[in-house]
């Protein structure tokens, strides 16, 4: 073992699988339009799944982001300054923290705050074995609620919240806010925030992008019903769902959905639940955000935004806030 091997921080008490959450999910699955919350995606599968999304030829975020951060870091690294300590929400596989790392000066600690703990810890492992400067004080806990922050040994100039990926698009607009608000509280007097942000465009390049043709999407999606098979002992049969994605334009939002494409009844923890034909499960939203509709946002969540970089096809924004005083 590795002496650089971060402890793993429980910031609460959350168990990794679903049975905790048992209620949240039932009552969520019992409202007249039946929603799962998007944090249940991802197990490790699911994690896993969600990295091959991201190098899809059809969904554009991932790598159109990563070439924001290639053109821009210098920018970014100015506006941070010296000695940051990153604060991950979501940290997922790490990969882009790794270009953020290398393009800031001299940061001093990396915190990834996660709530699939596997990952979480074999992640922060590769980062600390690669960056043996670094403290990697790696975080298990649900994001969405405030959670404690590790005690650095050496103080940071400032804390830099980095929520890539346009995560923040999975949350309803009212949720959204209450998590810049949460990132705020974290990154604490001083702090700024570094957040990719997808754009509104042609909804055909959207369609693509969350109904891709290999049908990675569609396993993802379905891989909460099998999470929920194994974890909560439901019994849902997965042949009998389906993946769809679809813009809403109103909301300017994608909405994926599990389609039961039978009438039927399915078992889940003592309770059962009725689908008529092809009634959905609302599996998670993805916002899409003009830059003037975000910094509102942000703005009512106490931060002050600063600067936006595009690529230049403008299919995506990567936002730099600061904690307003
Ligand atoms: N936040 C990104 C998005 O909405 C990535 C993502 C989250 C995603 N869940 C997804 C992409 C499900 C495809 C399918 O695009």
């Amino acid at each position: 073992m590795s002496a650089n091997r971060p402890a793993l921080v429980r910031a609460n008490d959350s168990d990794p699988t679903l049975a905790d959450d048992a209620d949240e999910i039932l009552r969520g699955l019992s409202a007249p339009q039946k929603r799962l919350s998007p944090k249940y995606f991802y197990d490790e599968t699911g994690s896993r799944l969600f990295d091959e999304i991201c190098t899809l030829p059809e969904y554009y975020p991932t790598r159109t982001e990563r070439a924001i951060m290639d053109a821009y870091l210098g920018e970014m690294a100015a506006l941070t300054g010296p000695r940051a300590a990153v604060i991950e929400f979501g940290s997922g596989s790490s990969q882009k923290i790794r270009q953020l790392l290398e393009g800031l000066d001299d940061p001093v600690a990396y915190i990834p705050v996660d709530i699939s703990e596997d990952y979480l810890s074999s992640m922060a492992n590769a980062v600390a074995r690669d960056y043996p400067q670094l403290q990697v004080l790696p975080v298990f806990a649900d994001f969405t609620r405030p959670f404690e922050l590790p005690t650095y040994t050496q103080a940071p100039a400032r804390n830099l919240v980095f929520f890539p990926g346009s995560t923040i698009g999975n949350f309803e607009r009212a949720d959204a806010a209450s998590l810049l608000d949460v990132m705020r509280i974290e990154a604490g007097l001083g702090g700024a925030l570094l957040i990719g942000v997808d754009r509104k465009k042609d909804p055909a390049i959207l369609h693509a992008a969350y109904n891709d043709a290999s049908g990675v999407t569609a396993a993802f999606n379905l891989n909460v019903l099998r999470r929920l098979n194994n974890e909560l002992g439901a019994r849902f049969d997965l042949t009998t769902f389906r993946h769809e994605a679809i813009y809403d334009e109103a909301q300017g939002r994608i909405e994926m959905r599990l389609v039961s494409c039978i009438a039927q009844r399915v078992a889940i923890a003592g309770h059962r639940l009725e689908f008529r034909a092809g009634e959905h499960i609302v599996t998670e939203y993805s916002h899409k955000y003009a830059d003037d509709e975000f910094a509102a946002l942000a703005t009512s969540a106490g931060w002050q935004p600063e600067r936006v970089w595009h690529d230049d096809a403008g299919l995506f924004g990567v936002h730099f806030l600061t904690v307003a005083d």
